[in-house]
Formats: structure tokens, sequence, C-alpha cells
């Protein structure tokens, strides 16, 4: 096909809010088919060829992608009511959390978000932590044999398999780990589907009876079957018969809206299931990368040991949780992960007002995307961008945040409200596990990462584990 750019001009200089940039692209498809290919590649080469705007085309639909961060925090936090979520990508997720926090606007975003902020306050993430520590603590069983047998294990199974039980049991409770399992079988087709629709041009419709859509809908039905008989059940067994240990699900029944209501079981509901969209592949994607970095950088590794060493960490002690501020390197290390493989790499939004931005033409109707993966790989912003590097968190004082191009959580009112609670989880599992066991990857080098819902490695991980200490 012949390549053309699709509309002139082809330029860097920014003439009073003209068109940006854009790559070359074939006239109908415009970039469609080099996005499908290699969004990751594409994206980097687009913001380092056309400049802190560039302007894409898939197919029908305009996409400016923003890469300057001073313009990004006018998309995010300066001007958010003229750049909204209400994108393709956030119709596709309200297929499976209705309207929610990951999905809503305006008045009804705002009352869900102050509803159930007070959930992630400091107090609560300790006792979540504790409850973490345990099934960490626990889950280690399978390394503890597979250290003994000398068995391939695949990091991100294993990743995948630890996150989860993590967050079934900090969402729902300790009695329902029978049904835990059922809920990880069906979401990964979720997933899948829900990544297809997002990346395609044109969809079928959901109610044509294909394989995939009745493996879809039947996943669905299942989770909000299961979710729903949980709330069921912990409403009947009332304030009375308080769990032993806090969960998600127990601080969102007593979580009260604007008006002092309780919230209904259809909230109850969706924000379950969307803490678990939300939070299980994102944080257990930061801790594949984490885990697979380490195995690579033998120093940065030995560093996280020494330190585990000197506060002497171990899951079982009931102090456990008050040593997770000193895990400085392991802190420092996520960052730097979240730096090269922020789980969510590329985030939407639809333009309501024509604006300007660093004087180019963003027209209404169009959307805009930033990609973390894509700033915090940017050349002259970062010194030797592609090296694993932790040192970069540990010199930074205060934080970096988005004004130096670092925003894996995002950036304005729509920040991740997890991500305290990713945090504390990814640190506990680094820390029970590395205190624990040695990591080594059996092929050397690490897979390219893929950019799905998720950045996730494009092959499986496999390890060998050895015991370090009891
Ligand atoms: C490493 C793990 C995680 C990463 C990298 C991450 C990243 C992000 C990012 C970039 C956003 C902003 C999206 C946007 O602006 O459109 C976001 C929003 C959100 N995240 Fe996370 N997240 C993580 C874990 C979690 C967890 C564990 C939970 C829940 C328990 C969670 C719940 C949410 C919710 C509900 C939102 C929407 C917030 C709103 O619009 O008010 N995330 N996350």
């Amino acid at each position: 096909m012949k390549r053309v750019s699709p509309d002139a001009p082809d330029r860097h200089d920014p003439p009073a809010a003209g068109r940006a940039p854009s790559p070359p692209g074939t006239r109908v498809l415009g970039h469609a088919r080099a996005f499908q290919r290699d969004p990751l590649g594409f994206l980097l080469t687009t913001a380092q060829t056309c400049g802190p705007v560039a302007r894409l085309k898939l197919g029908p639909l305009t996409y400016h992608l923003v890469s300057d961060p001073t313009l990004i925090a006018e998309v995010l936090q300066v001007r958010p009511s003229n750049y909204l979520r209400d994108t393709r990508s956030s119709r596709r997720v309200r297929m499976v959390t209705g309207e929610s926090l990951l999905t809503s606007e305006g008045t009804a975003w705002r009352q869900q978000r102050q509803a159930v902020q007070p959930i992630f306050h400091h107090r609560n993430l300790m006792d979540l932590g504790r409850t973490m520590l345990t099934v960490v603590d626990q889950a280690c069983v399978g390394w503890e044999r597979a250290a003994a047998t000398g068995a391939t294990l695949d990091l991100v199974t294993e990743m995948s398999r630890l996150s989860f039980a993590v967050a079934g049991r900090c969402l729902l409770g300790a009695e329902v780990q029978g049904r835990v399992g059922e809920v990880e079988a069906a979401f990964p087709v979720l997933l899948d589907e829900l990544f297809r629709r997002t990346s395609g041009v044109a969809n079928l419709p959901l109610w044509l009876p294909l394989p995939r859509h009745l493996a879809f809908r039947r996943s669905l039905a299942a989770i909000h079957r299961i979710v729903a008989d949980i709330i069921a059940d912990r409403r009947r067994a009332g304030a009375g018969s308080r769990p032993a240990t806090v969960d998600l699900l127990g601080l969102l029944l007593q979580a009260r809206t604007e008006q002092g209501a309780l919230l209904s079981d259809e909230d109850l509901r969706n924000h379950v299931v969307t803490f678990l969209l939300a939070g299980h592949e994102t944080t257990a994607s930061a801790l594949t990368w984490a885990f697979a970095l380490l195995a690579t950088a033998p120093a940065e590794l030995e560093h996280v040991q020494t330190e585990l060493d000197r506060v002497a960490f171990d899951a079982r002690e009931t102090g456990a949780i008050e040593t997770l501020p000193q895990l400085e390197q392991i802190s420092a290390v996520l960052q730097e992960t979240l730096r090269l493989y922020p789980s969510i790499w590329i985030v939407e939004r639809r333009v309501v007002e024509t604006d300007d931005l660093g004087g180019w033409r963003i027209p209404a109707g169009s959307a805009v995307v930033v990609a973390p993966y894509v700033v915090h790989r940017q050349l002259g912003r970062w010194d030797q961008p592609e090296v694993f590097c932790p040192a970069r968190f540990r010199t930074s004082e205060p934080p970096l945040l988005l004004r130096d191009g670092y925003f894996p959580f995002g950036a304005g009112p729509h920040t991740c409200i997890g991500q305290h609670f990713a945090l504390m989880e990814a640190k506990v599992i680094l820390a029970t596990l590395l205190s624990r066991f040695r990591v080594t990857l059996l092929e050397g080098a690490l897979p390219a990462p893929v950019g799905g819902i998720t950045l996730r490695p494009s092959a499986a991980v496999p390890i060998r584990v050895e015991r370090r200490r009891s």
C-alpha cells in the first residue's frame, strides 16, 4: 500500500493552533496497522519524531498523542472537564464493571470516589497489609516445593496466582476462599475480550452467539453471581459477626454516600468487580517485571537482600508490617520497575471542546492519549532511559511526579485510588519471597513487553528458585 502522510503539514514548528504533525501512514487506515503491529514501538517513535503533540488516525478515529509533561498536566489535572474518560475503552470496561469508578464522570464519579476513598486510608491499609503478609506466607509453600525439587516455575503465572490470592482475601474476606478460584478462572476470559474490543477498530455485537462471546457472557454472569452471593451472605451475617480480619468488602459495607446512605447491592458489586479489574493484573504485571529485572541485576538484588537481612524481615513476625517502611531498596526497585514497565501504559480521554495544546489544535470529538510508557522512556528526560537503575529513585527527594515525567498511577482527579494498596501488596510479596528465595531466570534475557490491557511480557518467564534462609 502507498505510504503517505494522511494530512499535511508534516513538520514540527507549530503555526498558531495548527494541525499537529503526523507520522507517515496510509490513506484509509492511517496509522491503524502500525499501531496494532507494535503499539509500544510505534508510540515511542512517533513521540521522538513528531514532538510533544502528534496526530494519529486509526481508521476513522483521530487521536492526539501528548508526550510533554506540562501538556499532559493540562489534560489530566488543569482542564479535566474538557478531557473526559467517556471513551471507547471506558465504554468497553462498563460492560464488566457497570457504572463504576473506572467509567463514571461528573457528579456520579465524585460521589462514588468520596464514598470509597476513606476505605484506602492508612489505618485500613495497615490492617490489610497484615492480611497480605499471612496470605503470602501461606502461598510460599509452592515455592518451598519448587526449591526442594528444582522444578521450573513460570513467573507470570506465579505472580498472577499470588496477586489473586491477595486480592481475593483482601477484597472478599477469608470465608470465601473456595469461590476465589471460580473468579480467578473467569477473569482472564473477560480481560481477553475487553482487550480485543478496545484495540480493534470495529467489533461484532456481543449478542452474536460466537464461542468467545458466549464465554465472555458466561464468565461475566459467573463473577456477578459469586460477588452477589458473597454480598448477600455478608449482609445476612450482619454487623454482629464481623470477620476476624479487615477486608475491602467489609469496609465497603460500612461506607456511606454523601447523603449518609449505605451503598446499594449493585454499587457494592460494581466496586468489588472494579477493584478486581483495576487491581489484579496491574499489580501482577508490576511484580513479574520487578522479579525479572532483579534477576538480571545481581548488584541490585544484593542491595535488596542485604536490606531485608538488616531489618530482619520475616513475614511470620507480628511486627513485620512495621518494618515495611524501612525497605527503601524495594521501594526504589518498584518505582523504577513502574517507570520502565508501567502496568497502565496508556490512558485515553475524549475532547469535549476544541482546545489548543502547545500551539496545536485539538478538535472537539477527537481523543487524546497519554502514555506513561513513552514519557518514562524519553531520551533527554531520563539518563539512559532503557537501563534499570533504582538509584534514580533512591536519591530523588522530593519524590518524582508528573512534572518530572513520572506518572505510573496517573495524575489529576482520576489518580489511582488503589496505588498505596498496590505498592503495599507488591512490597509484601517481594519482601517475603526475596527474604527466603534466590530467583534465577532460565532464559537469561527479559521477554519484550506487549501492550495489552496491561503491559505484560510477550512470553512465559521460566525461573528456578533456591532456598536462602528459613
Ligand atoms: C501497580 C498497580 C497499579 C497501577 C500501575 C495502576 C495505575 C492506574 C492508573 C494509571 C490510573 C489512572 C487512569 C486514568 O487516568 O484514566 C488508575 C486508576 C484507578 N485505579 Fe489503579 N493502578 C494499580 C493498582 C490498582 C489497585 C490495586 C486498585 C484497587 C484496589 C486500583 C483501582 C483503580 C481505580 C478504581 C481507578 C480509577 C480511579 C478514578 O477514576 O477515580 N488500581 N490506576
